[in-house]
């Protein structure tokens, strides 16, 4: 088995974009964190896939929990990947957004909006694999915000 420099380091020159994945507590409490682990994976039905660490705060929210927002960052949206992956406790002050259908924090000015509705999760290691069906989505236009070898990175074109 590899070692897990190795597995990082390989892992990390896959590029990617970066999402705020948001949820609400039985309280109407807001919950966000930051989530690169993303990517569609049905097309027919619309199903998308995030990978959340069991340590993190929102990982037993999502368990319980089925309604989620995915907010896409647009490159303008940095600061928020690094507040919603920082030991913060209030992520979402002073930060513009509106509600989706079913209550959950659309970021404003993200590239892209999903509003999805886990139907499944699947142990995986040390995270856990849940399969969200797309009820809504709204693209914008922008340019996204990359995650690259343990950094931030734009898109040159
Ligand atoms: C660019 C970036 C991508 C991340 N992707 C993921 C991810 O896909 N899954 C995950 O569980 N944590 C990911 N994290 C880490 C979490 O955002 C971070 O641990 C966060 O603090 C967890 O929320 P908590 O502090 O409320 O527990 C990522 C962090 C960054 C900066």
């Amino acid at each position: 088995m590899i070692d897990s420099d190795t597995f990082r380091s390989v892992l990390g020159r896959f590029a990617s974009g970066v999402t705020i994945v948001t949820a609400r507590d039985d309280a109407g409490q807001d919950h966000g964190m930051t989530v690169s682990a993303f990517c569609s994976a049905s097309l027919e039905p619309p199903l998308v896939l995030v990978c959340v660490d069991h340590a993190a705060s929102m990982h037993g929210l999502l368990l319980g929990h089925a309604n989620i927002g995915i907010n896409i960052l647009s490159s303008l949206q940095e600061a928020y990947s690094r507040r919603f992956a920082d030991d913060e406790d209030q992520r979402f002050d002073g930060i513009a957004f509106t509600r989706g259908e079913c209550g959950v924090v659309l970021l404003d000015d993200a590239l892209a909006h999903l509003e999805c509705v886990i139907t499944e999760h699947h142990d995986a290691g040390d995270h856990t694999v849940f399969l969200a069906r797309v009820e809504r989505a709204e693209p914008r236009d922008g340019r996204p915000l990359l995650y690259y070898r343990g950094g931030y990175a734009q898109l040159e074109r």
